[in-house]
């Protein structure tokens, strides 16, 4: 992953399931989950302090315990009730990354990402300072941002002790390519792809009478009413993600499902350093591990999916990009 040294397999894991943010998950199923990945070599895992106020933490913190594993694990800081949107200070963050240490079970973090911190905090550098502080003390091993917009991370790709960016990027999100990911490849900075299935609609498996558990962000946020619009469905009204998700059907390479296909994609990104796809189940873990062994994309549906985002899927897009 970009300058830090760190090997994460392609396909990552995103933990925000585990924190029953997207309907509820239980103990026994979040645990299958996580042994999933670990047989598929899975060996990079996203979560956040804040996810399910910190249970996803603390189940990864106990499967690694009782298992002995040792994935690569990135939480995140940032979004705390005592934190976010303007309460940050040295201590009070150095308390919430002591919290991440706790439940996960270990004594330096591998990888903290600013979890979407407003952009005038993320821009005046206090917090980015604080991270090298944090690294010196031993706290942290590496340190990354989580992004919600170009402007952040183009300001943050020059940051020369930054690890990683973590972004919203697929297939009806695709704006990346021209700018960002050429500064990342030159300043070596990893790029962790989010919402690489748009949460889930790039599937190919949900239709316009879905319906989502009360507690799923996909239920409450999918306007955007509660945070950033663009973190479910990636700002794309619900029944028009489902009738693009259609139509990319017509595509489909033999033997890929459109999951697959979506992933593949990203993969085809030399600038994309991991794909940490969220899973509530063990069967998406591995439909998605399988992809890293499949054949790259042909240069002419390359060619049909930029046409497709430029013509059929932008304009839709809600929120700050
Ligand atoms: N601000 C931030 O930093 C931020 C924000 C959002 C997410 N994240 C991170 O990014 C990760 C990934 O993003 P995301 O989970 O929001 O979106 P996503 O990966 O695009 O979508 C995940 C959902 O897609 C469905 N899915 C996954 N694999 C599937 C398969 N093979 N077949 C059918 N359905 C499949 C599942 O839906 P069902 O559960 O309905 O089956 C799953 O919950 C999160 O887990 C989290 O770690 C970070």
């Amino acid at each position: 992953m970009g300058k830090s040294g760190l090997e994460v397999s392609e396909i990552g894991l995103g933990c925000w399931q585990l924190g029953n943010d997207f309907g509820p998950v239980d103990d026994a199923r979040a645990e299958a989950v996580l042994k999933a990945a670990e047989q598929q070599q899975i060996n990079f895992w996203d979560t956040a302090d804040v996810y399910g106020g910190g249970l996803s933490e603390t189940r990864i913190g106990d499967f690694c315990s009782a298992s002995m594993t040792q994935p690569i694990i990135a939480t995140k800081v940032g979004r705390d009730g005592a934190l976010f949107p303007n309460g940050y200070s040295k201590d009070k963050v150095k308390a919430n990354i002591q919290g991440s240490l706790q439940r996960l079970n270990v004594e330096a973090l591998d990888l903290i990402q600013l979890h979407c911190v407003p952009t005038e905090v993320l821009k005046d550098g206090d917090m980015l300072a604080w991270m090298e502080d944090f690294q010196q003390q031993g706290l942290i091993k590496h340190f990354g941002v989580s992004v919600e917009t170009m402007d952040e991370a183009l300001f943050a790709v020059t940051h020369p002790k930054l690890t990683s960016i973590q972004t919203i990027f697929n297939v009806f999100r695709q704006d990346h390519i021209t700018e960002l990911f050429p500064l990342a490849l030159q300043h070596q900075v990893g790029i962790i792809v989010r919402l690489p299935l748009a949460s889930g609609v790039l599937s190919g498996k949900m239709t316009k009478q879905q319906q989502f558990a009360e507690t799923d962000h996909r239920n409450y946020n999918k306007d955007g009413a509660f945070f950033s619009v663009g973190e479910t469905f990636s700002g794309i009204p619900f029944e028009q993600a489902i009738d693009l998700a259609e139509v990319l059907k017509t595509q489909l390479p033999q033997g890929m499902s459109l999951a697959q296909m979506a992933l593949r994609w990203l993969l085809d990104q030399p600038a994309v350093s991991t794909v940490i796809t969220g899973a509530s189940r063990v069967e998406q873990v591995q439909e998605n591990a399988a992809v890293s062994a499949l054949p790259a994309l042909s240069s002419e549906l390359h060619e049909w999916l930029a046409n497709f985002y430029a013509s059929q899927v932008k304009q839709h897009i809600r929120g700050v990009m």
